[in-house]
Protein backbone atom coordinates (compact mmCIF):
# COMPACT_ATOMS: atom_id res chain seq x y z
CA UNK A 1 0.00 0.00 0.00
CA UNK A 2 1.29 3.39 -0.87
CA UNK A 3 0.49 6.67 1.08
CA UNK A 4 1.15 10.37 0.29
CA UNK A 5 1.04 12.94 3.27
CA UNK A 6 0.77 16.41 2.09
CA UNK A 7 1.62 19.12 4.25
CA UNK A 8 0.34 22.65 3.16
CA UNK A 9 1.15 26.31 4.34
CA UNK A 10 3.27 26.74 7.40
CA UNK A 11 3.59 22.88 8.67
CA UNK A 12 7.26 23.45 7.65
CA UNK A 13 7.71 25.78 10.23
CA UNK A 14 6.77 23.29 12.85
CA UNK A 15 8.40 23.35 16.25
CA UNK A 16 8.83 27.57 15.62
CA UNK A 17 5.48 28.73 15.17
CA UNK A 18 2.59 28.97 18.37
CA UNK A 19 4.30 26.32 20.36
CA UNK A 20 2.10 26.55 22.43
CA UNK A 21 -0.78 25.24 20.02
CA UNK A 22 1.71 22.72 17.79
CA UNK A 23 4.41 21.77 20.24
CA UNK A 24 8.07 21.65 19.84
CA UNK A 25 8.55 19.15 17.19
CA UNK A 26 10.09 20.47 14.51
CA UNK A 27 8.23 19.49 10.71
CA UNK A 28 12.07 16.75 9.81
CA UNK A 29 11.19 15.35 13.52
CA UNK A 30 7.27 14.85 12.47
CA UNK A 31 8.49 13.36 9.55
CA UNK A 32 10.75 10.89 10.50
CA UNK A 33 8.22 9.36 13.57
CA UNK A 34 5.97 9.01 10.37
CA UNK A 35 8.08 7.10 8.15
CA UNK A 36 8.93 5.01 11.30
CA UNK A 37 5.21 4.50 12.21
CA UNK A 38 4.04 3.65 8.81
CA UNK A 39 7.25 0.95 8.27
CA UNK A 40 5.62 -0.45 11.26
CA UNK A 41 2.38 -1.01 10.04
CA UNK A 42 4.18 -1.84 6.50
CA UNK A 43 2.70 0.94 4.42
CA UNK A 44 4.94 2.81 2.07
CA UNK A 45 4.78 6.50 2.76
CA UNK A 46 5.68 9.95 0.96
CA UNK A 47 5.68 12.93 2.57
CA UNK A 48 5.36 16.50 0.51
CA UNK A 49 5.10 19.80 2.10
CA UNK A 50 4.13 23.07 0.32
CA UNK A 51 3.49 26.55 1.11
CA UNK A 52 1.69 27.23 -2.32
CA UNK A 53 -1.87 26.24 -3.07
CA UNK A 54 -1.04 25.21 -6.69
CA UNK A 55 1.81 23.09 -5.57
CA UNK A 56 -0.68 21.16 -3.14
CA UNK A 57 -3.08 21.03 -5.98
CA UNK A 58 -0.05 19.36 -8.20
CA UNK A 59 0.00 16.64 -5.71
CA UNK A 60 -3.00 15.77 -5.62
CA UNK A 61 -3.21 15.46 -8.91
CA UNK A 62 0.47 13.52 -9.13
CA UNK A 63 -1.08 11.09 -7.16
CA UNK A 64 -3.47 9.96 -9.63
CA UNK A 65 -3.34 6.36 -10.30
CA UNK A 66 0.17 6.17 -8.45
CA UNK A 67 -0.92 6.22 -4.46
CA UNK A 68 -4.01 4.17 -3.02
CA UNK A 69 -4.72 6.88 0.00
CA UNK A 70 -3.95 10.71 0.48
CA UNK A 71 -3.46 11.81 3.83
CA UNK A 72 -4.07 16.06 3.83
CA UNK A 73 -3.57 18.42 6.52
CA UNK A 74 -4.10 21.65 4.41
CA UNK A 75 -3.28 24.19 7.00
CA UNK A 76 -5.26 27.37 6.32
CA UNK A 77 -6.18 26.33 2.82
CA UNK A 78 -8.88 23.93 4.12
CA UNK A 79 -10.73 27.20 5.34
CA UNK A 80 -11.37 28.22 2.10
CA UNK A 81 -9.78 26.43 -0.88
CA UNK A 82 -12.22 24.86 -3.43
CA UNK A 83 -9.14 24.87 -5.56
CA UNK A 84 -7.88 21.93 -3.08
CA UNK A 85 -11.86 21.01 -2.68
CA UNK A 86 -11.94 20.40 -6.52
CA UNK A 87 -8.96 19.01 -7.10
CA UNK A 88 -9.54 15.89 -4.15
CA UNK A 89 -12.88 15.31 -5.93
CA UNK A 90 -11.23 14.79 -9.53
CA UNK A 91 -9.26 11.44 -7.94
CA UNK A 92 -11.09 8.50 -6.78
CA UNK A 93 -8.66 8.13 -4.03
CA UNK A 94 -9.25 7.89 -0.44
CA UNK A 95 -8.61 11.22 0.90
CA UNK A 96 -8.15 11.05 5.08
CA UNK A 97 -7.66 14.82 5.97
CA UNK A 98 -5.39 15.57 9.30
CA UNK A 99 -4.95 18.38 11.77
CA UNK A 100 -2.67 18.53 14.24
CA UNK A 101 -4.93 21.03 16.72
CA UNK A 102 -8.16 20.43 17.56
CA UNK A 103 -10.10 23.13 15.20
CA UNK A 104 -13.19 22.57 16.71
CA UNK A 105 -11.81 24.20 19.73
CA UNK A 106 -10.32 27.19 18.23
CA UNK A 107 -11.07 30.70 16.45
CA UNK A 108 -14.75 30.20 14.86
CA UNK A 109 -12.94 30.65 10.96
CA UNK A 110 -11.16 27.07 11.78
CA UNK A 111 -14.57 25.32 12.69
CA UNK A 112 -15.43 25.04 9.08
CA UNK A 113 -13.36 22.61 6.42
CA UNK A 114 -14.57 23.46 2.64
CA UNK A 115 -12.16 20.21 2.16
CA UNK A 116 -13.81 18.24 4.32
CA UNK A 117 -17.12 17.21 2.36
CA UNK A 118 -14.72 15.67 -0.70
CA UNK A 119 -12.69 13.63 2.23
CA UNK A 120 -13.31 10.22 3.29
CA UNK A 121 -12.91 11.24 6.98
CA UNK A 122 -11.41 14.21 9.30
CA UNK A 123 -9.48 13.66 12.18
CA UNK A 124 -8.22 16.37 13.83
CA UNK A 125 -6.92 17.57 17.91
CA UNK A 126 -4.17 14.48 18.50
CA UNK A 127 -1.13 16.14 17.43
CA UNK A 128 1.23 14.14 14.70
CA UNK A 129 -0.55 11.13 15.99
CA UNK A 130 -3.58 11.55 14.07
CA UNK A 131 -1.52 11.16 10.85
CA UNK A 132 -0.42 7.66 11.83
CA UNK A 133 -4.44 7.08 12.92
CA UNK A 134 -5.34 8.13 9.30
CA UNK A 135 -2.40 5.50 7.73
CA UNK A 136 -4.40 3.06 9.60
CA UNK A 137 -7.62 4.04 8.59
CA UNK A 138 -6.51 3.78 5.36
CA UNK A 139 -5.25 0.63 5.56
CA UNK A 140 -8.38 -0.47 6.89
CA UNK A 141 -10.43 0.43 3.35
C1 LIG B 1 -3.86 23.16 11.09
C2 LIG B 1 -5.08 24.00 11.54
C3 LIG B 1 -5.32 25.16 10.60
O1 LIG B 1 -6.43 25.93 11.03
C4 LIG B 1 -4.10 26.07 10.58
O2 LIG B 1 -4.28 27.11 9.65
C5 LIG B 1 -2.83 25.33 10.31
C6 LIG B 1 -2.63 24.03 10.96
C7 LIG B 1 -3.54 22.03 12.09
O3 LIG B 1 -2.83 21.12 11.71
O4 LIG B 1 -3.97 22.08 13.25
O5 LIG B 1 -1.93 25.82 9.65
O6 LIG B 1 -4.17 22.57 9.85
Amino acid sequence: MKVIIINGPNLNFLGIREKGVYGNTTYEEMCSYLYKEAKKIQVHVDIVQSNIEGEIINFIQGAYEKYDGIIINAGAYTHYSIAIFDAIKSISINTIEVHLSNIQAREEFRHKSVIAPACYGQICGFGKYGYVMAINALVQQ
